[in-house]
């Protein structure tokens, strides 16, 4: 029998280098609220981009009869292909594809939620040490994803002031050699904004200059208020290769359910066959999603009928003029008017509080105060503003904007 190496003489397991750099920057901000909610009120979590969470959004009928005619089909118990059942990808794609931008079911891969197809498209394009360009203020995943796979993360900027909008001159100045992709995020979390056509022409076209291919995360599509209107980026450019990510989370009202798909747009072969096998080879790591609910996605996709999606973005606008209406009265906060999505971005006039210095405080004492939830900027990497989500009843809103009006009276100066 052989004896242990003298190296290996008492237990030592340390967790890995990957893990210790994968850290989730919302949990490393807010875990370190340690003030504790008024217990006098009631507790509002504005925080939270869940829309089930209150009971007022509620999901179509279609979706569920459609998970409950496979659940007791007994046939969509086993493992599914990794990249989707082939009638879930035809589905999907018979559902999102356009003249502009074709799709067949080839070109769609079915991932666990858009946070897996995400992962995947990270994953496929970027090497350890490339850089990724991500939005500033943005979904925290984009950063969680890349840090976990050692690739650099450089910021480009959105500007308030021009509703968000790319500063595509900024932009422009982090491409180098190794920078391996640009996420680009429309309709916005956490912004609301809803990026014009022009606007995501002359983004392609920075792209197209510097071949940089694209992934865009378009989970919000169509969920966008009057007078906006939601271009899907790959149905703007013949010439830049973009992977689209999307899922059933937001508009179908269900997150919890965990189906995403990527879209393949690549009308040049630029990804050619490497891409696509090396996004196969990705999605064989944890087998792809829930097989009941991607055998449910040709009902879900294709019977639910249009007057749901009215229902939810009739509802979503109505909340969105709500907020807008009552918080832009309330002085030492400016609300940037949002066009889509759940989300409303406020910016807080530091210098007009007297004892406020910065969002991550503002987020504090209002919950200890007033027992309203909500994110600093600073986890979106945009210090003094606030995000809001306003999916809550109106009722609740209001309760909340009452009390959040109130908190800036007293410590106005
Ligand atoms: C912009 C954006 N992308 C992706 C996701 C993740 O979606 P999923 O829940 O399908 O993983 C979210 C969820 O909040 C999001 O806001």
């Amino acid at each position: 029998m052989s004896t242990p190496s003298s190296s290996r003489n008492s237990w030592k397991v340390s967790a890995s280098i990957v893990s210790k750099r994968t850290s989730n920057p919302i949990r490393a901000i807010v875990d370190h609220i340690k003030v504790k909610p008024n217990v006098n009120k009631s507790m509002i979590s504005l925080a939270l981009g869940d829309p089930t969470l209150f009971g007022n959004f509620k999901i179509h009928q279609t979706c569920t009869d459609a998970v409950a005619k496979q659940l007791h089909s007994y046939k969509s118990n086993g493992y599914p292909p990794s990249t989707g059942y082939l009638s879930a990808r035809k589905a999907v794609a018979d559902k999102f594809t356009l003249p502009e931008a074709p799709l067949t079911a080839q070109d769609v891969i079915i991932t666990s939620g858009c946070s897996g197809a995400l992962d995947m498209c990270i994953g496929v394009l970027c090497n350890e040490g490339d850089n990724i360009l991500l939005p500033r203020p943005g979904f925290s995943l984009y950063q969680t994803l890349a840090d976990s796979k050692g690739v650099e993360v450089r910021y480009y900027d959105l500007l308030p002031e021009n509703n968000w909008e790319m500063d595509l001159k900024q932009l422009e100045t982090l491409i180098d050699e190794r920078t391996a992709t640009v996420v680009m995020n429309n309709p916005s979390n956490p912004c609301g904004s809803v990026f014009r056509k022009q606007h995501l022409l002359d983004f392609l076209e920075v792209c197209d200059r510097h071949h940089l291919p694209v992934i865009a995360d378009e989970i919000y599509c169509d969920l966008v208020f009057s007078g906006n209107e939601f271009f899907p980026l790959a149905s703007l450019t013949k010439t830049v290769p973009v992977l689209s990510v999307g899922g059933l989370a937001k508009k179908y009202l269900v997150p919890g359910w965990r189906v995403g798909w990527i879209f393949i747009h690549d009308r040049q072969d630029i990804f050619a066959k490497e891409v696509r096998e090396g996004l196969n080879s990705l999605s064989q790591l944890i087998l792809g999603s829930n097989s009941l609910v991607q055998s449910s996605l040709e009902d879900i996709l294709h019977n639910t009928d249009s007057s749901f999606y009215d229902d939810t973005r009739v509802q979503l606008e109505a909340n969105a003029k709500l907020s807008t209406e009552i918080l832009s009265k309330v002085p030492g906060l400016k609300v940037i008017v949002p066009q889509g999505a759940m989300y409303v971005m406020i910016s807080i006039n530091i210098a007009e509080f007297k004892d406020i210095d910065n969002d991550i405080i503002f987020t504090e004492k209002l919950l200890g105060e007033e027992s309203v939830m909500c994110l600093p900027g600073s986890v979106f990497q945009c210090p003094n503003f606030i995000r809001i989500v306003f999916t809550s009843p109106p009722e609740v809103l209001k309760e909340a904007y009452e009390r959040m009006a109130e908190f800036c009276a007293r410590h106005h100066k």
